[in-house]
């Protein structure tokens, strides 16, 4: 059983902070991890010639742009479910995470029914940070099994405080009943 963790901060903030937490706690409980940092990895943007679509729901889960998301695309099929995580930009996902959304376009078809959790950090209002993963998850037709949100401005902020920390214990604690389930 393997989960994945997905965070789209640019930096090593409150985001990464969060998803990684909750890798630990499930981690914890004897499940395979792995973190995968956006901010790490070179994403092209979607070109938007939609030739991964060839096929329709049965597409071939080909993008023909050659950059990290051809390691990605195996991982993000294997994993039993998936933590997302963004810091909340203009109160929406970040830049980076909506990029990484729209690369999942040849393989999308294929999450049906894995598990998802997802996470925000903002400095004083999430706005649709939440709602936009949520928007995502519910399109590609995945399991969304809650959210985390915080409120931090400095990395490092979030974790200081109990209430996320013990939200994130019982979230982590749902994901792994949902990957099990
Ligand atoms: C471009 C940009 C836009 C932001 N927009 C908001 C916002 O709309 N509302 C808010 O409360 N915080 C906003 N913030 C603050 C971040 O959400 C906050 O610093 C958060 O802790 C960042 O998460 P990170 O530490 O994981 O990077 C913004 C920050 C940046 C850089």
């Amino acid at each position: 059983m393997k989960i994945i963790g997905i965070s789209g901060s640019p930096r090593r903030g409150n985001t990464e902070w969060m998803v990684k937490d909750l890798l630990a706690r499930m981690a914890e409980s004897g499940v395979e991890t792995e973190l995968i940092l956006l901010r790490k990895k070179k994403i092209k943007t979607c070109c938007g010639c939609l030739s991964c679509e060839e096929g329709g729901v049965n597409r071939k889960g080909v993008c023909r742009l050659q950059d990290d998301m051809q390691e990605l695309y195996p991982k993000l099929l294997a994993a039993d479910g998936w933590v997302i995580g963004t810091p909340a930009y203009f109160e929406m996902l970040s830049g980076l995470l909506k990029n990484f959304m729209d690369r999942t376009c040849p393989i999308w078809p294929k999450l049906s029914g894995k598990p998802v959790v997802g996470m925000a950090v903002a400095e004083e209002g999430i706005g649709k940070a939440i709602s936009n993963i949520r928007t995502y998850a519910d399109l590609c037709q995945m399991q969304w099994m809650g959210s985390v949100i915080g409120l931090a401005t400095k990395p490092g902020e979030i974790a200081k405080n109990e209430k996320v920390k013990q939200r994130l214990k019982r979230l982590a604690m749902k994901l792994v009943r949902g990957v099990q389930s």
